[in-house]
């Protein structure tokens, strides 16, 4: 392997730290900091991702609630709760796992969000403050995340041509705009690859750093890569694998067996971007129940 691996469970437990001793302070104040998940449905990726968020925050000192509604929960009472949760003091941030049932218009939920808890920076009031190039909203936590890791890495951002593979709200979007900001940590040039990009391979090809969220397993190959090429992984899905225990295993956008060798630095799946989100998501917490402290 010629790559270096980004050890984003290593990143993740420094960051969780910090923020378990801001939690700490702020408890001491008398205000602890608390975060509510809603999950609505069944899905069972969401469900482990959940569990996951709610034992990170209890880790970190962060009072966690996680509120599990049924598939068929009418959107008017989950807007109803919502409305419960923005004006309920002991909650700083609140999280409604994506995706919603199909009934549900997500975009409806989110704007119904307090922006000062909205956490996951989801809300068109932080997607403006970021896209401004503002640092008073919330940034989407997977993003931040890459963000932190390639920092924490030294690679350098500025300048450099960056490909994103993906233009979802939740990865693509805010990637681009945080890579493309003004500033020491980012100054970089993006290009967003999609779905129906021409001759993806090409711009793949001459990117100084790659991040793929597209979620197609193994999309991006060797070949695809230029040498020395700086590669973050965000896809996680699950294949099959009937010798694997579960009966499916987790690999990521990236070809990795292949691609590590062409790469300069790169994530696994797991325990690459994963973990970041959910420190990203604890850091974005206490940041906003600090702001509601006045
Ligand atoms: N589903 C997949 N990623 C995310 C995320 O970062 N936040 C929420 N709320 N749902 C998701």
């Amino acid at each position: 392997m010629r790559g270096t691996l980004i050890d984003g469970v290593a990143l993740a437990k420094k960051i969780r730290l910090r923020v378990a001793e801001e939690a700490a302070a702020l408890t001491a104040q008398g205000t602890t900091p608390g975060l509510t998940v809603v999950l609505v449905g069944d899905d069972p990726a969401s469900a482990v991702y959940v569990r996951a968020k709610g034992r990170a925050s209890e880790e970190a000192g962060i009072r966690s609630d996680t509120i599990r509604l049924p598939a068929s929960t009418p959107e008017h009472e989950l807007l109803a709760l919502i409305d419960r949760l923005n004006a309920d003091r002991a909650v700083h941030g609140i999280l409604v796992q994506m995706p919603l049932p199909r009934h549900i218009d997500a975009d409806v939920v989110i704007r119904r969000l307090d922006p000062e808890k909205d956490v996951d920076g989801f809300h068109p009031v932080n997607v403006g403050l970021l896209c401004a190039g503002s640092k008073e909203g919330f940034a989407p936590c997977t993003p931040a995340g890459v963000m932190a890791m390639l920092r924490a890495y030294g690679v350098e951002t500025r300048g450099a041509h960056v490909v994103v593979l993906g233009r979802s709200n939740i990865v693509g979007k805010p990637m681009a705009s945080l890579l493309m900001q003004a500033g020491p940590d980012a100054d970089a040039t993006v290009t967003v690859c999609h779905s129906r990009t021409r001759d993806l391979a090409e711009h793949v090809r001459r990117a100084d750093i790659v991040i793929a969220a597209v979620g197609r397993p193994h999309m991006v190959t060797a070949d695809m890569v230029k040498p020395g090429a700086v590669v973050i992984d965000v896809g996680i899905n699950r294949v099959n694998d009937p010798a694997a225990p579960k009966g499916y295993r987790l690999v990521g956008d990236v070809d990795f067996e292949n691609v590590k060798d062409v790469a300069s630095l790169i994530t696994p799946v797991p325990g690459g971007v994963g973990p970041m989100t959910i420190a990203m998501l604890l850091q974005n917490t206490v940041r906003a129940a600090f702001r509601a402290l006045g």
